[in-house]
């Protein structure tokens, strides 16, 4: 594991746009060593870890693939440090540690941190770098990630920080877990280009949705469709980033129009935990975005059903056994490529595919 030191000062690089961070974010040979941003993931490192997390999956179907697997890196300790809510996130990389025999610690609750006395962020992520080898972090405070890994990167303890969900901003092993399920879904069916991804709710405040809309634009003609009720359309950032890369979209609130186009429709629910004032988002009709039994009908055969979770009532529940429906699927993803990410990140990911050629 290699990283980059930090040769400017944190307002210097927190002003670079994400193109001209993303070099001190890699490892020399290509693998991240911070995950903080969708975009320092280009197709070819996708690739790389959506086989990996295929190779994980695979070796730990057996006893032997699980013991080789946990022998891997049973040396390091994960820090978990979520100062907002999860389940799946936090939950599915418990599990990428457990299955890579990294030992975890966590803090999900400020109130049993010495936080709640008045330490700092940067004081309190400094102290699990004298205690772990690598810090996952989720916080509400958007750009809270990239300042502590700039601050680690800097400390006598450089050690990699995966940014697990960071304010309304950005949430990058998210959107790798979507890529993932798009991928598998489309493998035996021409891949993931020539596709329409139309993304569907509160899509103003949906860090998911950024993410993902941001790396989809690295595949080949990906026509992206945002509908939405006005006040919780895609932002403008968004949408310049779209134009610069001259990415097919279209903004819309009218679903059932949009379905039958769909290769995959991707809903979210309102996320009114970022509400300033409670009861806004009560005022906003969201009754004609959700999708049912209606919807189902409206959808290509091949056509797939995906939500990071957790929903409301945006999808019913009778929708869970259609086919089609991918989004425990997508769940699941979850764990094995955020496996594939922390194996990389440490440098194993040379020795599973060796085992996986050798044994599978
Ligand atoms: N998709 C997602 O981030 O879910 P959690 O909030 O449960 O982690």
């Amino acid at each position: 594991m290699h990283q980059r030191m930090f040769d400017v000062s944190w307002d210097a690089f927190s002003a670079l746009p994400v193109a001209e961070k993303t070099p001190y974010l890699m490892q020399p040979d290509g693998a991240p060593f911070h995950t903080l941003f969708a975009q320092q993931f280009d197709v070819a490192l996708l690739g790389r870890l959506a086989a990996l997390s295929n190779a994980i999956r695979q070796i730990a179907k057996t006893r032997s693939g699980t013991l080789f697997l946990q022998d891997l890196i049973c040396h390091k300790r994960a820090m978990i440090y979520f100062s907002q809510p999860s389940s799946r996130t936090f939950l599915s990389f418990l599990s990428a540690c457990q299955i890579l025999g990294v030992q975890t610690g966590e803090v999900r609750d400020m109130a049993t941190s010495s936080e709640f006395k008045g330490e700092s962020k940067e004081d309190s992520v400094r102290t699990f770098s004298s205690y772990f080898d690598m810090i996952i972090m989720r916080s509400p405070e958007k750009g809270l990630a990239e300042r502590m890994a700039w601050a680690l990167s800097n400390s006598d303890r450089p050690l990699p920080l995966i940014n697990a969900g960071s304010g309304k901003d950005q949430h990058p092993t998210q959107a790798l877990l979507d890529i993932y399920t798009l991928l598998r879904s489309f493998e035996r069916n021409g891949g993931l280009r020539d596709r329409t991804v139309v993304f569907v709710g509160d899509l103003a405040r949906g860090r998911t949705v950024r993410s993902l809309s941001l790396l989809l634009t690295q595949y080949p003609n990906i026509r992206q469709i945002f509908v939405a009720p006005q006040s919780l359309q895609i932002g403008e950032d968004i949408v310049q980033a779209l134009e610069a890369k001259k990415v097919a979209f279209h903004l819309t609130d009218d679903f059932h129009a949009s379905i039958p186009a769909a290769d995959a429709i991707y809903m979210t629910r309102i996320q009114d935990e970022w509400d300033h004032d409670k009861g806004e988002s009560a005022a906003v009709d969201i009754s004609r975005f959700t999708f049912g039994a209606d919807e189902l009908k409206l959808l290509k055969p091949t056509g797939i059903i995906m939500h990071p979770l957790p929903r409301r009532s945006e999808i019913a529940v009778c929708v869970d056994s259609d086919p089609r429906a991918m989004y425990w699927r997508q769940m699941r993803n979850g764990m094995w490529i955020r496996a594939a990410l922390i194996a990389e990140t440490f440098g194993c990911g040379k020795r599973i595919h060796d085992y996986y050629s050798q044994n599978l």
